[in-house]
């Protein structure tokens, strides 16, 4: 399956991502927010599927101070637990959250065609469901933006750790990806959430680290990888779902 996404001039050059991820390293969250909103405006937004890091940054956009956009992928698939935190998000911090939904004529040919456990069979399957549920309705998100911001930490797994703050990123359209807290452990995640009272997702409590759609994260056992439950019957190495895949050249995704 191939799928056509646009390419665009860069939104920076790479002489100016390189000097911003200098100048925002060492620098805090709330400054780079800052920042993102004053460069972007409107045309900047935080993707937020309310995990553990995806709420600090919701409190963070708040100590902020700066109205950025908070978006979501509904997939369809989530927790009921999901929407308990969403509902909660918005009224502690008096927020619109945008919600994206798959493509309806797509979800219906995929379910007809494969019924609703596709995923399970391949890994082409999972990333058929993957693209038709969240990579297909983030780049319809995206397409108002010039800069997106993200709650990837380093220390999340092998694929992500080399997260810089600033990138460019070349899987959509040549936007900045800003990536706030990618240097942040997970303690400091969980001590901000405790320090400021922060609603967060109850299947944390659980053994769920790490949470995406229902079907598709399990609880994790003592001493397991903090990302282990997230599609557990693949390699670690394959498990990202095409958000956050780098497009090589020439390729499409
Ligand atoms: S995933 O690629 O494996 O699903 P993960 O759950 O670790 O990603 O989340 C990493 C970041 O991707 C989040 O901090 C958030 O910025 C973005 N993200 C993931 N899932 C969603 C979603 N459903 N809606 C909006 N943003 C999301
Ligand atoms: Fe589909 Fe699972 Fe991907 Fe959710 S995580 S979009 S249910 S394959």
């Amino acid at each position: 399956m191939t799928f056509e996404i646009p390419t665009y001039e860069q939104v920076r050059s790479d002489e100016e991502v390189k000097a911003l991820q200098e100048r925002f390293e060492d620098a805090s969250a709330v400054e780079l927010l800052r920042w993102a909103h004053a460069e972007f405006g409107d045309e900047v937004a935080l993707a937020s599927s309310f995990g553990l890091e995806d709420v600090v940054l919701v409190d963070l956009i708040d100590e902020a101070d700066v109205p950025i956009r908070i978006f979501t992928l509904d997939t369809g698939r989530l927790h009921q637990e999901t929407y308990d935190v969403i509902s909660q998000i918005r009224e502690r911090y008096d927020l619109q959250i945008e919600t994206y939904f798959p493509e309806r004529e797509k979800v219906e040919e995929m379910l007809r065609e494969k019924g609703p456990n596709s995923f399970y069979e391949s890994r082409e399957e999972r990333l058929e469901c993957c693209f038709i549920r969240k990579v297909a309705p983030l780049n319809r998100a995206l397409s108002s933006c010039q800069a997106w911001i993200t709650g990837l930490r380093r220390g999340q797994n092998v694929t992500r750790q080399g997260t810089p703050k600033v990138e460019i990123d070349r899987s959509h359209g040549n936007i900045l990806k800003l990536n706030p807290i990618a240097d942040w452990k997970q303690d400091d995640v969980t001590a901000r959430i405790e320090a400021r009272d922060i609603p967060y997702n109850e299947l944390h409590d659980r053994s769920y680290p790490s949470i995406g759609c229902a079907p598709c994260t399990r609880a994790v056992e003592p001493g397991e990888h903090r990302r282990a439950g997230r599609w557990w019957w693949e390699e670690p190495e394959s498990r990202e779902c095409g958000l956050h895949t780098e497009k090589k050249t020439g390729e499409s995704s």
